[in-house]
């Protein structure tokens, strides 16, 4: 059985968890696919070309423990305007999505461009105060050393950035459901989105 889950939206507004938790409650296998760009942006900042970079990703550049920074998550957002760089990382998405058992990608054009047939779709946002609240928590939670105002600035940057460019940019499919975010617990918002999957199941 194959049955994909496509989960977007903007930076920090919530794609990550819901798509672990709808992933653990169905038993579908999960593909955080910004991570791919993360570890892509990461070997640009020691001087890779984007394109090799992402041509030749390994199991080990996934596995690095900086990829969180937002240093890193402005180089992903700079590589994955390259056409060749988001090319290079189609087939890994595909294959994942329709591997049996079920799958669970979240991202920025999983309904889109890389499972444009996804049997659900969800457009995840939530306010930019809520989304640099919810990251700011989570990066100072590491060990991280950053502000408000600099988590804010990252978001937005990205948010335009992934927005702008031309191929795959950040939008919802026209038969996603939008999930906005910003008025809910973790709790609610993933019950909101299990309820929508089991009603697709049929
Ligand atoms: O989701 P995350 O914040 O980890 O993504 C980091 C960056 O990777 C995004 O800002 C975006 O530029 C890029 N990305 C993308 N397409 C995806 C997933 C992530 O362009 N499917």
């Amino acid at each position: 059985m194959t049955f994909t889950v496509a989960i977007d939206g903007p930076a920090a507004a919530g794609k990550g968890t819901i798509s672990r938790e709808v992933a653990a409650h169905f038993g579908y296998a999960h593909l955080d696919t910004g991570l791919l760009y993360r570890a892509t942006g990461r070997r640009t900042l020691d001087g890779t070309d984007p394109v090799e970079a992402a041509r030749t990703l390994g199991p080990g550049d996934l596995g690095a423990d900086d990829l969180r920074t937002p240093e890193v998550a402005q180089a992903a957002s700079r590589v994955a305007a390259i056409p060749e760089v988001r090319e290079a990382l189609v087939d890994f998405q595909r294959a994942f999505a329709t591997r049996s058992g079920g799958a669970v990608l979240d991202g920025r054009d999983i309904g889109t461009v890389i499972c444009p047939d996804a049997q659900v779709k969800l457009f995840v946002t939530a306010s930019d105060d809520i989304r640099a609240t919810r990251r700011l928590i989570e990066l100072t939670d590491k060990g991280h050393d950053i502000s408000f105002e600099q988590v804010l600035d990252d978001l937005r940057q990205r948010d335009a950035r992934d927005s702008a460019r031309t191929t795959a940019p950040l939008k919802a499919a026209e038969d996603a459901v939008l999930l906005d975010t910003s008025e809910l617990s973790i709790k609610d918002a993933v019950d909101l989105a299990i309820e929508i999957i089991s009603e697709r199941q049929g």
